[in-house]
């Protein structure tokens, strides 16, 4: 059986080029997303000139919002098709191949961390080593800001659900946080869009926004 992570790969490959044309106007179309990142980007901004990863970018169309915030933004994802088109589309950017679950960043370089829909792609089982990273990469004081399909349910971590790409599933929004507590994450805020907001599945949609304590934020 192929590994889930090779299964996304490929079919991310197979679809890049669909997927940015779908979505490279996607946080035109949606007012709350885009808040909860210019939120985001202020706080980084008002924490130093330390750079910023979109980790599970795609064609990065988000990371290219980061840029034009005025953020020292790079992309990463685990499909070649994805990265060579966002090189493509944003010449001036860096993007690079790799997994957010073993990602190629020092300790402590980042002031930031943007993962948004991606976390959806990794088996509930191993989540672990993929919020430690995201905790390893951030400076003291750095912000995460995670987005994901999400239930208000909280008797499972996540549900699998028939994502038309690849396999995905579907994230109790409380136990996330949780974890990413248990990570050594302290909640700075979130956002649930509510069921109606989602027309295709109906799902809860969920911003969080979380910060690695630091010295002078303890
Ligand atoms: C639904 S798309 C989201 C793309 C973009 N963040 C957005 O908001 O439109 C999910 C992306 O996550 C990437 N991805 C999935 N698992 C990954 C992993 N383990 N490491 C890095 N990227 C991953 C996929 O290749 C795909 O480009």
């Amino acid at each position: 059986m192929a590994e889930p992570r090779d299964e996304t790969r490929t079919r991310y490959d197979e679809v890049a080029q669909l997927y940015y044309e779908t979505f490279k106007d996607t946080l035109r179309e949606h007012p709350f997303d885009r808040a909860m990142i210019d939120a985001f980007a202020e706080r980084v901004k008002e924490g130093g000139a330390r750079p910023v990863a979109d980790i599970g970018c795609g064609p990065g169309h988000i990371t290219g919002y980061l840029h034009a915030l005025g953020l020292d933004a790079q992309g990463i994802d685990l499909s070649p098709e994805m990265i060579a088109l966002a090189r493509r589309e944003h010449p001036g950017i860096a993007f690079s191949l790799g997994d957010m679950s073993a990602l190629d960043l020092p300790d402590g370089g980042l002031g930031g961390v943007l993962s948004r829909a991606s976390i959806i792609h990794t088996p509930p089982e191993r989540i672990g080593p993929v919020f430690a990273e995201f905790h390893r990469v951030l400076a003291p004081g750095g912000f995460l800001s995670l987005s994901f399909q999400a239930s208000d349910r909280t008797d499972r971590l996540a549900w699998p659900f028939d994502h038309r790409v690849a396999p995905a599933w579907q994230w109790s929004y409380d136990r996330v946080a949780d974890l990413l507590r248990d990570t050594g994450f302290a909640e700075v805020a979130r956002l649930v869009g509510a069921p109606e907001e989602d027309p295709v599945r109906g799902f809860h949609f969920c911003h969080l926004v979380m910060r690695k304590p630091g010295a002078e934020n303890p």
